[in-house]
């Protein structure tokens, strides 16, 4: 007997961003636990760092074991070496890898410091099908609906690709540089393309200034005009929202 092929959105209230964390990471714990050499997608952002804590640990009570897992970051800012402390490689090597018995060789992120953006894109798309594609991807969301650095306006079908950050984004993330005109103004992004072809997809998200644009993504149009919104057509995704981030949505 065929199985319907049904479209699956699970959202899981949480009461506030620790609740949120515990979630999230009680669902990629499930992920390790149940397929122990898995791909799995990760972010940065403020979004994940407490669910980067909890599973830290879960990892030092001896419940996680990451020695198998293979890591393969969503974006990187391009310029920006790994050591440099506002790179992602640096981020998650602080929050997460360093503190878990990952291997470091399964770890990777887009090469910030690769000039040539093709080869960049070219190298990190090869990457993500060598390792078998993703099996769970962690996503924050931007305020402007952006998922990794696939930013407003752009195709839905590119893969891995060097992205102009809009205003919205660099004036967000500023705050992790001493002025607007340290950030980065371009990044490398697995698309969503490579997003769309995760077996699953866990978007975390967090604060009142995000039930706005929760809310489009959950039930307005899908439109490249709010990229996060193409994660209704996704067959299996959850979002893990705190009760700020869940405002008034009814579910
Ligand atoms: C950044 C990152 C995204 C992240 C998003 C939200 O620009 N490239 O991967 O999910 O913005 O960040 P935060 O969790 O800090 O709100």
């Amino acid at each position: 007997m065929e199985r319907k092929q049904e479209i699956m959105t699970r959202i899981y209230k949480a009461k506030d961003y620790q609740d949120l964390g515990r979630k999230a990471a009680n669902i990629i714990s499930a992920q390790i636990i149940m397929k122990p050499d898995c791909v799995l997608g990760l972010a940065t952002g403020s979004s994940p760092l407490s669910t980067y804590e909890q599973l830290i640990k879960w990892y030092e009570k001896g419940d996680l074991d990451f020695s198998e897992v293979i890591s393969i970051n969503l974006d990187e800012y391009k310029g920006l070496a790994p050591d440099d402390p506002r790179s992602y490689r640096y981020y998650m090597n602080k929050h997460l890898f360093k503190h878990v018995n990952i291997d470091m060789e399964k770890t990777f992120v887009p090469d910030g410091l690769e000039p040539d953006s093709e080869k960049a894109c070219r190298d990190y798309n090869f990457l993500i099908r060598s390792c078998g594609g993703i099996d769970l991807q962690l996503l924050g969301l931007g305020h402007n609906g952006h998922i990794g650095f696939n930013e407003p306006g752009e195709a839905f079908e590119k893969e891995t690709h060097c992205v102009n950050l809009t205003e919205s984004t660099i004036e967000a993330n500023r705050r992790f540089f001493t002025s607007y005109d340290k950030v980065p103004k371009q990044a490398y992004t697995i698309g969503i393309k490579n997003i769309m072809q995760a077996e699953k997809i866990l978007v975390i998200v967090s604060g009142a200034d995000k039930a706005g644009i929760l809310d489009s993504v959950l039930h307005g149009p899908i439109t490249p005009k709010i990229p996060a919104s193409i994660l209704q057509l996704h067959n299996d995704v959850t979002f893990v929202a705190d009760e700020a981030a869940l405002g008034n949505l009814s579910f």
